[in-house]
């Protein structure tokens, strides 16, 4: 298995660009499936994940094409409507096409997401709200028989949480729905505006009012279109984090400030100065050793995303203070501290409460990636280390990150992939 080996306490300087969000372009390629002509998509991370959701576009008879970052997908033979248990099991977020397959197939046939590393995946949010619908959900021995007998009808559906997936399966389900849907209490994620935007432009009839509010009047069929993925906000706030580890300064283009609006103040109060210039670039100089005496809670957006827990843990580890992180929104989603403690650093869990007590310096040592964002965390940590740091695991971290060891190499790491 590769291994990344990183000689840490080197200043990161320079200049970098955002990839494409992971979380907008999954469930946009998913959505490509309810179209009747080609859609090319511009800005696709080349990541795991990705290459995982092109083996399931073309199991199910979709033609793709990847030219650079644009890819390209012609569903018009799709010709199967499910998805085999070794496909689902690569990615648990496939449960995605359960939505669009049921629109455009009328059925869908995939097995349950089951748990993942961050803890148990239900989906029960998801059923509901289709078989409000009109799905009919047989659930045995793991998997998942559906099917409409006279089709999806709109109806008005209450979320119990604003759920990322739900919503985004609730979305895909409305858009070819006799009648008119309207989602309360529905996740705001940047991604979803981002997917709606798609479909809208696909020639759906989807309106955010007042952003918790969905209404989607269902259509008779959508056209392709092309589109530009919005970029990934975590891998932005990733990368600031890897700057204020090292007292660095960079430069990242292709950020969109207003999406990571909850954690800019977090880097500006451990004394990092942000400039974001008009043309989404955003510029982070870094203090010698950031303070950081606060507490971070976990929750939907626009709330501390959840995926930024662990990157910016990293940098509480080293920083000058306490802090205290609440995890809200996942069950298991401190995997990445039993490693931390590993390179030194001083953090007490407890339930969904993490107290971090920064220390001087983190030393090297061999620890093991177990989720994507806490894989990150390590790598961030290991950037801060004093000395040899070896990150195993690096199927976790490709799942999100393109390019990750090049990128920080171009801005002055010590980084190789072995
Ligand atoms: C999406 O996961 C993202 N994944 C996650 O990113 C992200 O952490 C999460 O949203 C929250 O923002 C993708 O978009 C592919 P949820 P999702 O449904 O849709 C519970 C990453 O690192 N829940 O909002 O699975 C669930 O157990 C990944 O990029 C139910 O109880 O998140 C969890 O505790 C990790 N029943 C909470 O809601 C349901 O039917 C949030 O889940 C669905 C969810």
């Amino acid at each position: 298995m590769s291994e990344l080996i990183i000689e840490g306490s080197r200043r990161l300087e320079g200049e970098l660009t955002i990839q494409g969000a992971k979380n907008s372009i999954l469930p946009i390629l998913a959505a490509c499936i309810i179209c009747k002509d080609e859609c090319i998509i511009h800005n696709c991370p080349r990541i795991s994940d990705v290459d995982v959701t092109i083996k399931v576009l073309n199991y199910l008879g979709c033609k793709t094409v990847f030219e650079g970052n644009s890819l390209i997908v012609d569903s018009r033979n799709i010709f199967k409507n499910d998805i085999p248990d070794f496909l689902m099991r690569e990615m648990r977020s496939s449960i995605i096409f359960l939505g669009a397959l049921v629109s455009v197939m009328g059925k869908a046939k995939l097995c349950l997401p089951g748990g993942c590393e961050l803890g148990p995946r239900p989906i029960d949010l998801h059923l509901d709200g289709l078989r409000q619908m009109g799905l009919i959900v047989n659930e045995s021995h793991g998997a998942l028989d559906c099917e409409t007998v006279s089709g999806l009808r709109g109806c008005n559906i209450a979320l119990s949480f604003p759920s990322v997936g739900a919503t985004e399966n609730l979305i895909l389900a409305a858009i070819l729905a006799k009648g008119t849907t309207v989602i309360t209490n529905a996740a705001k994620e940047p991604e979803i505006v981002d997917l709606t935007n798609f479909l809208n432009k696909c020639g759906a009839k989807i309106t955010c009012c007042g952003d918790s509010t969905i209404i989607i009047e269902g259509v008779s069929s959508l056209h392709g279109t092309e589109h530009t993925v919005i970029p990934d906000r975590i891998v932005t706030i990733t990368y600031m984090a890897a700057s204020a580890v090292t007292a660095g300064s960079l430069i990242l283009n292709n950020v969109l400030e207003e999406n990571i609006s909850s954690a800019i103040p977090i880097f500006e109060e451990a004394g990092c100065i942000i400039k974001i210039s008009k043309g989404n670039s955003l510029k982070i100089d870094s203090p010698a050793r950031p303070y950081f005496n606060r507490l971070i809670r976990t929750m939907p957006y626009p709330g501390f995303p959840t995926d930024a827990q662990a990157p910016v843990m990293a940098m509480t580890t080293i920083a000058d203070g306490t802090s205290m992180f609440v995890e809200n929104i996942f069950s298991n989603r401190y995997k990445h501290v039993g490693e931390l403690l590993r390179l030194g650093a001083d953090i007490k869990v407890e339930d969904k409460v993490a107290i971090v007590d920064g220390v001087k310096r983190l030393s090297g040592a061999k620890v093991q990636a177990m989720d994507l964002r806490g894989g990150a965390s390590l790598v961030v940590a290991g950037l801060s280390a004093e000395g040899r740091t070896v990150v195993g695991g690096l199927n976790h971290l490709d799942r999100g990150y393109e390019c990750l060891e090049d990128n920080l190499k171009s801005v002055g790491a010590s980084i190789r992939r072995v």
